[in-house]
């Protein structure tokens, strides 16, 4: 009996230290799962707002599993945030500034085709009442007709984003040819307006991220019906762009209402805009047929150039064909025909697909 006793105590202290080896095995190995993956959470977090997903993720997995060093890891990591801070460093230095005219005093004067302007830098919370009225007056005289139906909405918006303190303003002051000749007489040290003149136009951009991409955002370039048409718009472009460069920003951004055609004609066909990556039409075709604008940029690096600009085969095939059957330079086509060209092609698309 003793004996039985003893060998059947002997089996039991097997078997239970075989079950707590094993218990042993599971917990370790869920440890060190548990270990992997809240790295893996923790560094995808991080490298969402670094842009660099693929690579960190599959850096940590390796790492993980003991391929790479610390070391690597938190080189990584340090680059990740760095690069992060620098770029809202850039944007916070580029949006402090008061007044971007001042690196391009050349910008300050307007004379050509008959028109004498002088540009005024401005912000969203420093706005008098009189630019407030003057903005929302010339917004709904312009902008009603191409919003149509979604103007009361639009407009309430515009009124909210007209204020903030991140919107950067270029006032446009026309001026007598009398004050001309003041002007010039004072050159660049005419820094402010003295003459009275009625302000004809103004542009509101913002420093923003885009797709993690730093960029001038504008909101909105408005001019007069009696300057347009003056090579005014692109004047007040080009010095947006002046002013994303000199900042350090990847892109000029902004949205045009599909309907404005004379607007898309002005950014696309004059001064070398595209429709983004961003835009709903190019995301999908389908949402693009829902949205009533697009978004059009121009990149100044090829990061800026990747994330924005890159086009998906579709919309490239689309615009071959294009060009094949309407020729690359005719400059005659209207935008009409080309956005009529593009959404027909759309519908074809959708049609095979459904
Ligand atoms: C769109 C707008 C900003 C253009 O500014 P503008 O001063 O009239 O344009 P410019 O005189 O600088 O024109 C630059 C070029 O674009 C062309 N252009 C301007 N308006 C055009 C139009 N309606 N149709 C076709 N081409 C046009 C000009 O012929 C010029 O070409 P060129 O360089 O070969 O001579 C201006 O017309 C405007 O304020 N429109 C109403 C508001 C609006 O639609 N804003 C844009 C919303 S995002």
């Amino acid at each position: 009996m003793t004996v039985n006793w003893c060998l059947l105590r002997s089996t039991q202290i097997v078997a239970i230290s075989k079950l707590l080896l094993n218990i042993l095995k599971l917990q370790i190995l869920f440890f060190f799962r548990h270990l992997i993956s809240f790295n893996l959470m923790k560094h995808a977090s991080l490298d969402a707002l670094a842009h660099q997903e693929d690579a960190v993720l599959v850096s940590l997995a390796m790492e993980a599993e003991g391929k790479i060093g610390q070391r690597e890891k938190k080189m990584t990591r340090k680059e990740i945030l760095e690069r992060k801070k620098a770029i809202e460093n850039v944007i916070k230095s580029a949006s402090a500034v008061k007044d971007h005219l001042s690196f391009f005093p050349h910008f300050r004067h307007y004379r050509t085709n008959g028109l004498y302007a002088h540009l005024e830098a401005g912000c969203g919370n420093k706005l008098t009442l009189h630019r407030k009225r003057y903005i929302q007056n010339l917004l709904k005289l312009n902008m009603e007709a191409p919003y149509g139906p979604e103007w009361p909405a639009e407009e309430k918006i515009k009124r909210r984003e007209m204020v903030a303190k991140e919107a950067c303003y270029i006032f446009v002051y026309e001026i007598s040819s009398e004050d001309v000749d003041e002007m010039s007489r004072l050159g660049d040290r005419a820094k402010t307006c003295s003459c009275e003149g009625p302000i004809v136009g103004f542009v509101h951009y913002r420093f923003i991220l885009e797709e993690e991409v730093p960029v001038v955002y504008v909101y909105e370039l408005q001019l007069e019906p009696r300057v347009q048409g003056k090579g005014l718009g692109k004047f007040l472009m080009q010095l947006i762009e002046l002013i994303a460069c000199k900042n350090r920003m990847g892109a000029v951004v902004l949205t045009v209402q599909r309907a404005n055609l004379s607007a898309m004609d002005f950014y696309i066909g004059k001064l070398g805009y595209t429709i983004s990556a961003i835009s709903p039409s190019r995301v999908d075709p389908l949402l693009g047929l829902e949205k009533s604008y697009e978004i059009l940029c121009k990149t100044f690096d090829d990061e800026a150039q990747a994330v924005l600009e890159i086009k998906s085969q579709r919309t490239n095939y689309m615009e071959n064909r294009y060009e094949t059957e309407h020729g690359m330079d005719d400059h005659m086509i209207k935008s009409e025909e080309r956005i009529e060209f593009k959404y027909s092609w759309s519908r074809i698309f959708l049609g095979r697909c459904c």
